[in-house]
């Protein structure tokens, strides 16, 4: 027997072949599959688009173009409704089944068990009350709700009457919240009291009505009482919920959406300027976040399926809603935090519900890892059958300790690859199917064509490495930048003309599993939220006593990145710690909470060009602690800065 502690760790999981034999897809089957959706898309695509109800059936399935304006376009001439395939045409054989299992931030407080007949009686009571409101087919309603089911309840019912909703994330301060609704000309706001996140309030109304003083264009605020806090009401604006809902009826057909009609736009970050909001259209993306999420998830009648993302969150949408629910699952939605009251708290809820899905971040295994095994081990667990990671590239420590302590050794681990703007997984492993490497999101889904490109936009074969981009479009891919269609096909396929670029570095090894390898823009990834650099810079530079500052990332423990901010301050203005608490409050403030800087250094000077461009590749290194290969600094404008920045660094 070779010893463990010197035994080289285990790098190739095989498919547990228990797992294989009851599996939706085995390896045969993907292999097929996959195949014929690349040499064939609209015969496969058709053949998928069977498994939803259409109003009227397409008359062209595929018509999209990565080149000069850039066209996306599925199932043209189709007619369907997302909210009557995620909820109506399961009344008859689910109705009673639960679709939304609801657990809240405090373990004492109710639960809440929604019917498939339930919801969908809701969602269509607050459809009406929507229309009641004046909101009709193309408007847009924004939702900066806590994780709540009225959450999924505004979300469908936008979806139902042909509304396109907005989710902002509860975590975005009233700055951000006021930026996406003036972004997009949205004239209702729906929101609650206050949020509750760990035992602790987060005042959503009060934000919302600071957003609204400089936002313009809200007629109607709907405000849900969740925690009975005070809030104040605005009299010919603010309505609750539940005093709207009351006696409204639960009769409101669905409106007949074409293909391509909008559907949600959600606000990201890029690498340049304010946040975009990306635009996704009905039919294809339904189709594609329905697809994945029972196949990727080998998705049973009856699982218990846990996501733990927010709403707020492309994985939210995806994965705890529409992917879900259009596959008449049962999916649990989690109110509060993982290590609150105590680090335990994800297994117990496992046990209480007999969650056989679970999917989180890395981040969220790396914080519970750090606690040790004990509060896993209090817990059985045995319910659990597959685990699923997204949001960064999972280290294969953290990999390990997810499949041996979570899973028991027993549960795949499927790591999916995917953005914002795909609308859902790209590249991730079928459990059924693919044999695991720890760190690797394996290959690539139905209709995924990655390609690797060198910086010159060379393809590269076989084992290399490279810039991740797709070579043909899926259906559940973004459209267009909401408002703003030129900096979609700027943004993504300029780079490298012809193809989607990702952003997004990747190596592909000698058995085609690809690895990501993190960002090669300026797109950081904080705890799996995406954070531009440069809407950080200028929240720092709007501050008074700041003349210029550049923020990088750099390796967190926990976070997998954090954020390294360097600031120059005005003349005259000294550096002091109480004005670096005052900055990380500034951007906390300006942006959110979760684009808290986690190191501020003063920097006397920036690294520039003789240009005046400033040398992020220098910044990172020094921020990273490796300032030993800072590489040629001859071309800088001033050398010396360089010196000043290495000895004063803050990454120690
Ligand atoms: C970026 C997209 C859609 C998922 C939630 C984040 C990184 C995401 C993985 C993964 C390595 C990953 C990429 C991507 N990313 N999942 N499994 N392995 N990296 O969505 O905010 O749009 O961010 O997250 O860098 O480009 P997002």
């Amino acid at each position: 027997m070779s010893d463990d502690k010197t035994a080289e760790p285990k790098t190739l999981y095989p498919v547990p072949e228990a797992f294989a034999r009851e599996a939706l897809i085995d390896k045969a089957r993907y292999d097929e599959m996959y195949a014929r959706s690349i040499s064939d898309p609209e015969g496969f695509w058709a053949e998928q688009a069977e498994a939803l109800d259409w109003i009227r059936r397409w008359d062209r399935v595929k018509n999209t173009d990565f080149t000069g304006d850039v066209s996306i376009r599925w199932f043209e001439g189709g007619q369907i409704n997302v909210a009557w395939n995620c909820l109506d045409r399961h009344e008859a054989t689910r109705g009673a089944k639960t679709a939304i299992i609801w657990e809240p931030d405090d373990p004492k407080a109710p639960n809440r068990l929604i019917t498939y007949a339930e919801l969908a009686a809701d969602v269509r009571r607050f459809a009406n009350v929507l229309k009641a409101q004046g909101v009709k087919k193309g408007d847009r309603v924004t939702i900066y709700l806590p994780m709540i089911p009225e959450a999924a309840v505004a979300m469908l019912a936008c979806a139902r009457i042909g509304a396109v909703h907005s989710v902002v994330f509860a975590g975005f301060s009233p700055d951000s919240l006021a930026g996406r609704i003036e972004d997009c000309g949205s004239t209702v706001l729906i929101t609650a009291d206050e949020g509750l996140r760990g035992g602790r309030k987060v005042p959503l109304k009060a934000n919302a009505d600071k957003a609204l003083d400089h936002a313009g264009g809200v007629g109607t605020v709907i405000v849900v009482r969740h925690t009975g806090g005070t809030v104040a009401m605005k009299d010919g604006r603010d309505v609750w919920w539940h005093e709207a809902v009351a006696g409204v009826s639960d009769d409101c057909p669905p409106e007949p959406m074409e293909s391509e009609d909008p559907l949600f736009i959600l606000y990201t970050s890029g690498s340049t300027g304010k946040p975009k909001g990306v635009l996704h259209t009905t039919a294809g993306y339904l189709l594609y976040a329905s697809l994945t999420h029972k196949t990727v998830f080998d998705l049973k009648e009856d699982d218990v399926y846990w996501c733990t993302a927010d709403v707020g969150w492309v994985t939210g949408h995806s994965y705890i809603l529409y992917g879900p629910l259009a596959n008449g699952a049962t999916t649990l939605m989690f109110e509060g935090v993982p290590t609150w009251p105590d680090a335990g708290r994800h297994w117990e809820v496992v046990d209480k519900y007999g969650v056989t899905i679970y999917y989180t971040a890395p981040t969220a295994i790396r914080a519970l890892m750090r606690e040790g095994e004990a509060p896993v081990k209090r817990s059985s667990r045995k319910s659990l059958r597959l685990l699923g990671s997204v949001g960064e590239p999972i280290n294969p420590e953290a990999w390990r300790w997810y499949y041996d302590v979570v899973g028991d050794g027993r549960c795949p681990i499927t790591d999916t690859w995917w953005q914002t703007e795909t609308g859902g997984l790209m590249i991730a492993p079928l459990p059924g199917a693919t044999d695991l490497k720890p760190g690797s999101a394996t290959l690539p889904l139905f209709g995924v064509k990655p390609l690797i490109v060198d910086n010159e936009g060379k393809p590269l074969d076989g084992a290399c490495e490279g810039n991740l981009c797709i070579a043909d479009s899926w259906p559940g891919q973004m459209r267009t930048v909401y408002g703003d269609h030129e900096r979609f096909a700027q943004t993504y396929f300029s780079t490298f003309p012809g193809l989607y670029f990702t952003g997004d570095g990747c190596r592909r090894d000698e058995d085609g599993y690809y690895w990501i390898t993190g960002r090669v823009d300026d797109v950081i990834n904080v705890s799996g939220h995406r954070m531009g650099t440069a809407e950080i810079e200028s929240a720092l530079v709007a501050h008074a006593k700041v003349a210029e500052a550049a923020v990088v990332g750099y390796p967190h423990e926990l976070k997998g990145q954090g954020i390294y901010a360097y600031v120059t301050l005005i003349a005259g203005e000294a550096p002091s710690e109480e004005l670096r608490k005052e900055l990380v409050a500034w951007v906390r403030n300006e942006i959110g909470p979760i684009a808290t800087p986690d190191l501020i250094q003063w920097a006397p000077g920036l690294p520039k060009t003789r240009s005046g461009k400033i040398m992020r590749r220098i910044l990172r290194k020094i921020a990273a602690n490796e300032h030993d290969g800072l590489g040629d600094t001859s071309t800088l404008a001033d050398p010396t800065v360089v010196d000043d920045l290495v000895g004063n660094r803050m990454n120690k």
